[in-house]
Parts: C-alpha cells; structure tokens; sequence
C-alpha cells in the first residue's frame, strides 16, 4: 500500500508524517474532472501522433467513464497515500483497466498536468462568476429604476456634500462591477492557454502535438516556453486580484448598507431573511450578511497576498511550493461566488426609506453649492460667491435653520443680485438635482437615461 508511483529508488517508505504534510488530494480533488478531460486529451493526441495504441486509447477512456461516475456519485475511494488527485485517479484507471492506465502518463509529467488542471479549473469558475457579477449588474440596475427621482445626502469626507439621487448611487456600482466584469474576461484570455506538453520543464522527446491537444481543451494558444508554461502562476495571482476587487467592491457597498441600515440613519431596510438577531438584545435586527461580507473581502485580499508571496521567490522551474497555489485560489472562488449570490439575492429586498433619505438630505446646507452657482451665473466670480454663501451658512447655522428657511430681505443682505427665484431655482433639492443634467451626473433625467443604457447591454448580452 505505501508504494508510491515514484518510489522505485527508494529504500524505505516515506515517513507517515510527511506523507500527510506534503499531500494535497484533501483540496486538489475537486479538479478532479478537468484532470480527467486532460488525461483524455493527452491521450487522444498521444494516439493521434502514434505512441499509443487505439486499444490503450480506448481502454483509457471507458476506464475514465467510470471513474467519472464513480467521483460524480461519491463512491470514489481518495487515498492519502496516493498524494494528489492525479496519482489518485491514475492508481484507479491502471486498477481498471492495467496497462492502458500505466502508459497514460507517457509523455507528461504531474508538473504540465496540474498546471493544465488549474487552468480549465479556473476557466469554468471565471466563466460562472463573470455571470454572476453581470446578474448583480441586472440587480442593481433594477432596484435604480424605481430610485431615479430619490433625493438623498451625497457624502465627501462623510460630511454632507450635495444632494445626489439613489439611483445615480447605486448604479456608482455597477460601473464598478463593470470593471470587475471585464477584468475577469481579459483575463480568462490568459488564463486559457496550454501548458500540456510542457511535460516536467524541458519538454518531451516523444513526437507531440502540443496544438492538437489544446484544441480539444478549448485552449486558445499553446504556452511558448515549457520552463514557464509548469511553473507560472501569475494566472492564479491575477484572477486573486480580480477576485479581491470584486471583494472590495461589495464590501463598500456592505458598509453603506450598514450604516444606511442604523437607527441613526434609517435610510433603508434590509428584507428579514438577510438579517440576523442577538441572543439577548430581543430588538436587534442586525445586517450579518452584509458585514460578514465586509469581513470575506479581507480575507479574498488575504488570498492574493499568500499568492505572490508564495511565487516571489521561486525559482524555475516547478517547485512544490507552487502545490500551496491550490487552496487560496478556491477559497477566492468560493468566497467570491458565496458573496455574490448572497447580494444577487438580498439587493431587490432592500426598502430604501424615501422620507427618511430627504429629510437627510435636507440638513447639512447640500444646497449651499447651488447657491454659489447662482450668484455666479448672475456675474459674481465664483470664488466671491463662495465666500458669500459661506456667510450665509453661518447665519442660517448659528440660527439652527435651513438656507430656504432665511427671508428674502435676510438673504439680499448679504447680496442683492438675490431674488425671490432663489427658492425654487437654488435652494430646492430637486432644482439641485435636476441642474446636474450632463453624462454621469446625477439628474433624475440622466438617471433614466443610464438606466435605459444598461437595459439595453443586458438585453444584448
Ligand atoms: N500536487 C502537485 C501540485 O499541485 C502536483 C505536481 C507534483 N509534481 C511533483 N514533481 N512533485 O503541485
């Protein structure tokens, strides 16, 4: 049972200890079907180029049928002492069929399969989260619709600012998760290139026809250099970095459901089932998932971090440090398709609280830009009317009121080129809105028309 594919020069067994430190089939063996189509693949063009017989082919590939079965309903017996999902899958093949399943591995080495594993791996993964992120795309897209005339406090430096529509805001994001949406699609480019044939590193001296079994992958190209082709990971380090955007990306979005959630603010609710209680606060309503999605964005960036400090250092060209790729790559997977799906659910049960959003947006002087604009427009330099708005303010603060709460006589005081349009024109949150009526600002009429533009990419996509 201890002996190993590889212990023909050995003289003892390897230590039990080592034997479970350096093994990986406890995580690498959910590749276990993009190793296969790689066996399969390596095997056809094998066949093709006249190294293995047709029997083999054929012996291989009813062999790889019923381990597929055998993985698919969980009857698959993975051994510790085998290492990895390669030598496990091939222990069973040879086990089934003998021969056949012993020459599989001509040509080829675990260095170019488990490199040709990770890419179609991650190429499937790619594929479904750039799918997801799109359908958060459709999600916030929608919830903008019913938001496009909203007002509410634009923040910078979390000071009030201007007022801004929801629904400008919330399509702030799916810009964001455009970029992150065409990121991973650039990537996937990279991604999907054939290391197979690289063999351990220098290549092999059997007559391969490295193209024909990347075409049967649905690889776009075949890696230039064997050296780099077994021990590049950049791939993996990429797809980390697109992955911790998206990350990052959400957990922003988190924050600002949180605290548009707090009593303090009120600006939303989140739908019950996405929320959780405390054990001895019987009022709490508390916004879990959106806080432990704040929490998994620092552990996808932990990810990335492990990657390139992983490859800093390595020389070419395989080294078994590069086996430590496997478990930040699917914990990035997992945590960015988990988050996800948890927004592409929670988002549409999200009740934003209009009133609530308003009366916000009427403390803190948003309006006082308007102002400025106002008198500006009238022939006052604009850096005179910020100095005069500026005094306003401090009136109307020193007085605990509102601008549109100050009389006209009050406010001419301070410049008579004010007149009693300044209500309706400047001081008004809607005026304020609307005014901003240009590509990207936050004009209820512009807000339409980007909700119409985004309507119209998913329905092309
Ligand atoms: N499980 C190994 C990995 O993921 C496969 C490659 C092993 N190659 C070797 N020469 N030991 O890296």
């Amino acid at each position: 049972q201890k002996k190993k594919a590889w212990s023909g020069r050995f003289s003892e067994p390897v230590a039990d200890f080592v034997l479970r430190y350096t093994a990986s089939v406890d995580f690498d063996k959910r590749m276990a079907l993009a190793d296969i189509a790689g066996s399969i693949a390596h095997a056809t063009m094998m066949n093709k180029c006249g190294v293995l017989h047709d029997q083999d082919l054929a012996d291989i590939k009813r062999g790889m049928k019923q381990i597929i079965e055998e993985i698919k309903s969980g009857k698959f017996e993975w051994k510790l002492e085998l290492e990895d999902v390669h030598l496990n899958v091939e222990a069973r093949l040879t086990q089934l069929v003998g021969d056949a399943g012993k020459r599989l591995h001509t040509g080829r080495s675990r260095n170019d399969q488990v490199a040709t594993d990770m890419r179609l791996y991650m190429r499937e993964e790619i594929d479904t989260i750039t799918d997801l992120v799109c359908e958060l795309q459709e999600v916030l897209v929608h919830l903008a619709a019913n938001e496009t005339d909203t007002i509410m406090p634009g923040f910078t430096h979390m000071q009030v600012a201007q007022p801004v529509t929801l629904g400008h805001h919330l399509l702030a994001y799916v810009e964001m998760f455009e970029r992150d949406r065409t990121r991973l699609i650039d990537l996937r480019r990279r991604v999907n290139q054939s290391p197979l044939g690289a063999a351990a590193l220098a290549g092999t001296t059997y007559p391969i026809d490295r193209n024909y079994s990347a075409e049967l992958l649905g690889f776009e190209a075949v890696m230039q250099n064997s050296l780099d082709a077994v021990s590049d990971r950049d791939f993996c380090i990429e797809f980390t970095a697109a992955a911790s955007l998206i990350m990052m990306h959400i957990s922003r979005l988190s924050e600002e459901l949180i605290y548009w959630m707090s009593q303090r603010f009120r600006f939303m609710m989140l739908p019950d089932r996405f929320t959780t209680g405390s054990s001895i606060m019987p009022q709490k309503k508390n916004p879990d998932v959106a806080e432990t999605a704040r929490g998994k964005a620092g552990r996808v960036a932990g990810d990335l971090i492990s990657l390139t400090v992983l490859m800093k250092g390595l020389p070419l060209a395989y080294a078994k440090d590069t086996q430590e790729d496997k478990e930040p790559v699917f914990d990035a997977i997992d945590t960015v398709k988990d988050t996800l799906r948890a927004f592409i659910e929670m988002m549409p049960g999200v009740t934003p609280n209009r009133e609530e959003m308003k009366k916000a947006a009427q403390a803190g002087y948003p309006t006082a830009t308007d102002l400025a604009d106002y008198l500006t427009k009238k022939g006052l330099p604009f850096r005179e009317a910020h100095d005069v708005v500026g005094s306003v303010v401090k009136l109307a603060s020193n007085r605990g009121c509102d601008l549109a709460e100050l009389s006209l006589e009050e406010l001419k005081s301070f410049s008579d080129l004010i007149e009693e349009d300044v209500y309706e024109k400047a001081l008004k949150l809607e005026s304020s809105v609307a005014a901003r009526d240009h590509v990207g600002a936050t004009a209820p009429r512009q807000v339409r028309i980007q909700v119409a533009r985004w309507t119209d990419i998913f329905e092309k996509r």
